[in-house]
């Protein structure tokens, strides 16, 4: 049995009404994800209204930040002014300095607002890109030694976790230890869809792989129950 703090619903929905009647709906307590298809469509103002409805849920900013050091620097200030992130997430291929420079600015704006620092995770190969799109993409080793080295280096700038697939998550936890967090998306429930997915677990097959938290987008928003769903994940794990 798991608690239902570790479970993260991606609010990626095309109207916000709809995002409100799921939120309000879940009786339970999880954490609610606000990627870029959030964001893009209703903004700050968007998170503002889930949060009225929920006033004290966990969120977690999945904006992957991807660019030079300095102005994913700058970016990260007014999220955590505005937002207040439990969670956030950046590109760990954004590399080392990229990486540093967010872990520091996030230290210090956490300090200088006096608000709890959020945790800052590194993505690092999307659940969706398989052995094949690497090789095309010219990479062409083992994607679990890019998921592994990625971890590292996330570790190594101060990081506090990663998200990859449940697929890789023994691997890393072996080698890195179980303080360090990773978050795993691409979670299917048996006989569903994969849509674009490619290296999908099952919630059961994700907590025993030793992942905190999953990430549950469709198998979860288009339900006609998501109740029902998180109550049968709880108690099969
Ligand atoms: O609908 P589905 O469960 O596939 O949604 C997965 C969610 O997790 C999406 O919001 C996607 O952006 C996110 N995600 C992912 N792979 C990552 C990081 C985040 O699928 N590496």
């Amino acid at each position: 049995m798991i608690k239902s703090n570790k479970i993260i619903c991606a609010l990626d929905l095309p109207d916000l009404e709809d995002i409100k009647r799921l939120v309000y709906s879940i009786e339970y307590d999880i954490l609610y994800k606000f990627g870029m298809e959030f964001f893009y469509n209703f903004g700050m103002k968007g998170i503002e209204e889930v949060k009225k409805i929920k006033p004290n849920c966990k969120i977690f900013l999945d904006l992957k930040l991807h660019d030079i050091p300095n102005t994913v620097k700058r970016s990260i200030p007014p999220l955590l002014k505005k937002i207040n992130p439990d969670i956030l997430t950046i590109h760990a291929s954004g590399g080392r300095k990229m990486i540093e420079e967010a872990v520091k600015i996030t230290n210090e704006t956490s300090l200088e607002l006096d608000i709890k620092r959020p945790l800052l995770i590194g993505v690092t190969i999307l659940t969706s890109l398989s052995q094949g799109d690497l090789i095309e993409m010219g990479l062409n080793e083992k994607l679990e030694n890019y998921v592994l080295n990625y971890a590292k280096l996330s570790k190594n700038s101060g990081l506090d976790g990663i998200v990859c697939s449940a697929l890789e998550t023994r691997n890393v936890k072996k080698k890195l230890g179980n303080n360090f967090k990773i978050i795993t998306p691409g979670i299917r429930i048996l006989n569903s869809n994969n849509q674009d997915q490619a290296r999908v677990v099952t919630p059961k097959e994700a907590f025993n792989n030793g992942s905190d938290y999953i990430v549950m987008g469709r198998a979860l928003i288009s339900a006609e129950e998501p109740n029902k769903v998180i109550e049968k994940i709880i108690s099969e794990v």
